[in-house]
């Protein structure tokens, strides 16, 4: 019997001669180079396509519709009279005679404080920060490839800035995802937090080499990387991003060289404690004054620059998708987020102990895992399973798979860059709203944490 070709699945009857003849010759070394620098000139055409005149990524604009709906709670006719009252006030731009106008976020920004202090009272238009008190570091981590951590990150940055806070965005990641997608210029690790911890081992091992030139022994050796480092200010780093009110320090390849370096250090001074550097550098800098919301996005693995944002952070984000094996592998990350952290700590605790200093002890204001790439028709029965588990270290609220977010294009990176022009309005509202939501549930951590600071910072100053 002659089987029908149709139905036979297509790995059989491939001809060993045949299959070498479209072989190319074998792969060396060097291809790898051509093939990284076909990428390199790919990446850079499609990334100049949503780059203004100056080689420089530019912001859309925000129309009268999505200011009243979205980012000043007044009503539109209200919104339009009290332009028209203050001439002095941006006016907007229409594309047509008449037709919608349109504001930058610099003028959205400014037509908030406006109405912050001339409208009305009972609304809220800036959102609360209480005074005196330092940024709060937010993480979103987890050693799980792809669950959602850049997206989640970029998007609460832009949602926080949206909602009127000053941001910055630390990329950890040597992937540099976040890097492109706030179009910052990185060109080599100098320009990443690299030579920030750099410099904080630099300060101990001065402080320690002092010490071992008192005792006479002789001092650990001082390269030029560490000299150059001790000059380096935060401020040095930080970018301008298009987005007025979020900056940036960047990340790119030769950050991983930290993988590398980090360990040789800890080495050689095993009091150093590269936890603390990056919260450390950021505080002495002014850094966590200049800024409410600090955001920092970190690569797919526990290593030692993960291990430094986890540390710097006072809330944790943790998203993963709605299946087996991302809740698998999130398991995981929270076990070795215990052993790791737990070492630490021993290891500090012997001699904190012994000379009774007081002890080291990890704290987060608020650690979330946050389902993200949600389908409700297909993963309801998992994400509740998942959501029986963890309990209330699962953020409340899923984030929804949305196509707005990959196929926004090469100009705009997601929901918050799009025009909304570009899709569907149904389709735009929901995926907004689901962005919305994973903010709204995230500024509640935040909201949350800082008043906890700020009444415990009341009652020492009554107890006071
Ligand atoms: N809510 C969403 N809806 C649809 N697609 C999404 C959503 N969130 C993320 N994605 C897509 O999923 C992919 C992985 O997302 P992302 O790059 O944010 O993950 P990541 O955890 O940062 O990855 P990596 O581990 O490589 O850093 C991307 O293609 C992104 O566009
Ligand atoms: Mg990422």
């Amino acid at each position: 019997m002659v089987k029908d070709s149709q139905t036979q699945p297509p790995y059989f009857n491939i001809d060993p001669d045949r299959a070498l003849q479209e072989l190319d010759p074998p792969v060396t070394t060097g291809d790898f180079n051509r093939i990284a620098e076909v990428c390199t000139r790919g990446r850079e055409d499609l990334a100049s396509r949503g780059m203004n005149e100056e080689g420089r990524k530019s912001l859309r604009l925000f129309s009268t519709w999505e200011i009243t709906r979205y980012l000043i709670p007044v009503a539109t006719p209200h919104f339009r009279r009290v332009l028209k009252a203050h001439p002095d006030l941006p006016q907007g731009r229409s594309e047509t005679e008449g037709g919608a106008k349109w504001f930058t976020l610099d003028e959205v920004l400014r037509l908030r404080a406006h109405f912050a202090t001339e409208g009305s009272k009972a609304k809220e238009y800036r959102p609360y920060r209480p005074d005196g008190l330092p940024a709060k570091m937010v993480a979103v981590a987890n050693f799980k490839g792809g669950v959602g951590k850049t997206s989640t990150a970029a998007h609460l940055a832009m949602s926080a800035a949206l909602d009127g806070y000053r941001v910055l965005v630390i990329d950890l990641d040597s992937q540099g995802s976040m890097t492109s997608i706030f179009g910052g210029k990185v060109d080599d690790e100098w320009d990443t937090v690299f030579p920030l911890l750099a410099r904080h081992y630099a300060s101990h091992l001065r402080r320690e080499n002092q010490g071992r030139i008192d005792r006479g022994d002789p001092p650990l050796p001082f390269d030029d990387t560490l000299t150059e480092a001790l000059k380096v200010r935060s401020q040095d780093l930080i970018q301008k991003t298009h987005w007025p009110n979020i900056d940036l320090i960047g990340a790119q390849l030769n950050l991983y060289w930290s993988e590398f370096q980090i360990p040789v250090w800890r080495m050689q001074a095993r009091g150093w404690k590269l936890w603390d550097s990056l919260t450390d550098i950021l505080e002495a800098d002014g850094v966590l004054d200049g800024y409410d919301v600090i955001f920092l996005d970190t690569p797919p693995a526990l290593g030692y620059l993960t291990i430094n944002g986890l540390a710097a952070s006072d809330i944790l984000l943790v998203p993963l998708g709605a299946s087996f094996l991302e809740f698998d592998s999130t398991g995981r990350f929270f076990d070795m987020l215990h052993s790791t952290f737990a070492s630490i700590e021993e290891g500090e605790n012997m001699a904190a102990r012994a000379l009774g200093r007081e002890e080291l002890a990890f704290e987060w204001d608020a650690v979330r895992a946050v389902i993200t790439r949600y389908d409700g028709a297909q993963q309801g029965e998992l994400a509740s399973l998942i959501q029986a588990y963890l309990g209330r270290t699962l953020s409340p609220h899923r984030q929804d798979f949305t196509a707005l977010i990959g196929q926004a294009g090469e100009q705009v990176s997601g929901i918050y860059e799009a025009d909304y022009r570009d899709f569907n309005r149904e389709t735009y509202a929901r995926g907004r709203e689901t962005f919305d939501a994973t903010y709204a549930a995230f500024k509640r951590l935040l909201l949350g944490s800082w008043r906890r600071d700020e009444l415990a910072a009341q009652a020492e100053a009554g107890v006071a």
